[in-house]
């Protein structure tokens, strides 16, 4: 009877603390290096969802749904208005009708920006692949504690800039480059992080940004607090808050690059 009642009580705290996501079946969604032939681009999160199987390992045929699924059952983030506008954003990257591959996301100016985390900027070389004089900035922040927070993040986002800037003195800097690489430090801190406290320990960003592996061994589990609006708006908030900015560069005004073709830039 009382086990009973224990097992009771704990399958309904179990479906009333789970009952938001399925289960992830880790054993289907181990790491697996890319092969040389498959896509990858600029974007951590995404190429890691590949190496882990949640979107196709070949990098390839992304869909929106396939990419908001896979973003779901990976990180247990919400298809909110931002994630779909996002992956929206990532078809103006392709001629391909409905579908793009994780390089194919490099075009310069439509997501893709300077005074990137880990990439170099597009006019300085390599936009796609992890570099690890760009990351050393991020991985050296917050000496003296095993953690990144918000402050940190912040002081990140200020460092990166004013470096990129004496490196690329044609660097786009304006409001919507801004507001992306706040989105994107936002990312490390939530979603590899705690989306409470906005704190990751250091480990579990550089696996993921060095590797692009999931920290499972190392303690990382999925957020099991579901990530929306509620919760990710407010940190985007609080980064933003904490990060004092200034538009620079050449161009002042923010601008989309519609589609592959067409100049690289364009100035205002
Ligand atoms: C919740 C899932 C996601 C996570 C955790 C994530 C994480 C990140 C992070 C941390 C960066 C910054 C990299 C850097 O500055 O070096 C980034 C960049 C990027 N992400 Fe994602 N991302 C996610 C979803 C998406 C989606 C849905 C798209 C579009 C389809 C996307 C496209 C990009 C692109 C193009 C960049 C390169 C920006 C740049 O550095 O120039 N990401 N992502
Ligand atoms: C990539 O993988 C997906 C899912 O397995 C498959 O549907 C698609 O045809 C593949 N694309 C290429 C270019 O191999
Ligand atoms: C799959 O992706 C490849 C590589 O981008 C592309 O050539 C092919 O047309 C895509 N297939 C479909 C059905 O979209
Ligand atoms: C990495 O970025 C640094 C700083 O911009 C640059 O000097 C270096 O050539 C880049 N390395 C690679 C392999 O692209
Ligand atoms: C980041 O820092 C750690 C020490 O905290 C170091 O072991 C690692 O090599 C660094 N990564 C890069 C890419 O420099
Ligand atoms: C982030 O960590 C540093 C170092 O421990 C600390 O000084 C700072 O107050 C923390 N920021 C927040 C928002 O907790
Ligand atoms: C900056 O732009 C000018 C004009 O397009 C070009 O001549 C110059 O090489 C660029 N400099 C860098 C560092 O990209
Ligand atoms: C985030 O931190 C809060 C407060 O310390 C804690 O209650 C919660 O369990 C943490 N969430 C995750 C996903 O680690």
């Amino acid at each position: 009877m009382n086990t009973l009642l224990i097992s009771l009580i704990a399958l309904t705290f179990s479906i009333g603390v789970r009952g938001t996501y399925d289960p992830v079946d880790w054993s289907a969604h181990q790491w697996q290096a890319p092969l040389p032939t498959d896509s990858r681009g600029p974007c951590p999160g995404l190429n890691t969802l590949a190496n882990h199987g949640f979107l196709p390992r070949n990098g390839s045929n992304i869909t929106i749904p396939i990419v908001l699924n896979a973003v779901q059952d990976g990180f247990n983030f919400q298809p909110t208005d931002l994630l779909r506008t996002g992956a929206k954003l990532g078809l103006l990257t392709t001629d391909n009708p409905d579908s793009f591959t994780l390089q194919e996301l490099a075009l310069h100016g439509t997501i893709e920006h300077d005074a990137s985390l880990s990439r170099n900027d597009y006019a300085l070389g390599d936009n796609i692949h992890f570099n690890a004089t760009v990351f050393a900035t991020l991985n050296n922040s917050n000496p003296g504690v095993d953690y990144y927070n918000i402050t940190s993040a912040s002081q990140v986002l200020v460092q990166r800039l004013a470096e990129d800037s004496i490196a690329n003195p044609n660097i786009t800097n304006t409001v919507k480059e801004f507001t992306i690489r706040t989105i994107e430090s936002a990312l490390y801190l939530g979603v590899i992080g705690n989306i409470t406290t906005g704190v990751v320990p250091k480990k579990f960003v550089q696996i993921f940004f060095e590797q692009e592996r999931l920290p499972l061994e190392e303690g990382w589990h999925r957020s099991d607090v579901p990530i929306d609006d509620d919760n990710f708006g407010p940190l985007i908030g609080e980064i933003g808050e904490a990060t004092p900015w200034a538009p620079s560069g050449p161009v002042t005004c923010p601008w989309i690059r519609l589609q592959p073709e067409g100049t690289p830039t364009i100035v205002n």
